[in-house]
């Protein structure tokens, strides 16, 4: 699922590992930062707001704006605490999970 991105990984020959995002698979450099391994990897959209539905990416990068969140394991969290690791499978959380009411 490689787009065009505007990103770009560093260390090109880094070992990949197999990752699922929303069922599509993505092989992304292991033990890279998740958020900025799936927008170098092209995916724009990590969840939709509650209310509107507007899309939403990371921003900070630094576990403040909580925009990265996704849901690994049934649990929704902040993509970019996270590194990857071989075989996860990420999904858009549903809005509802990942907090937007209060926002
Ligand atoms: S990008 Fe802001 S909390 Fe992850």
């Amino acid at each position: 699922m490689k787009t065009d991105s505007p990103f770009l990984e560093l260390a090109d020959d880094a070992p990949r590992v197999r990752v699922w995002f929303d069922g599509q698979p993505l092989d992304l450099p292991a033990g890279a930062n998740l958020a900025a391994a799936l927008l170098a990897a092209g995916v724009q959209v990590f969840r939709h707001t509650a209310v509107s539905g507007a899309p939403r990416a990371p921003f900070c990068m630094m576990g403040a704006c909580f925009e990265c969140l996704v849901e690994i394991g049934g649990r929704v969290q902040q993509a970019c605490m996270l590194e990857v690791e071989e075989g996860m499978k990420i999904a858009r959380p549903c809005a509802a999970e990942a907090g937007d009411a209060a926002l």
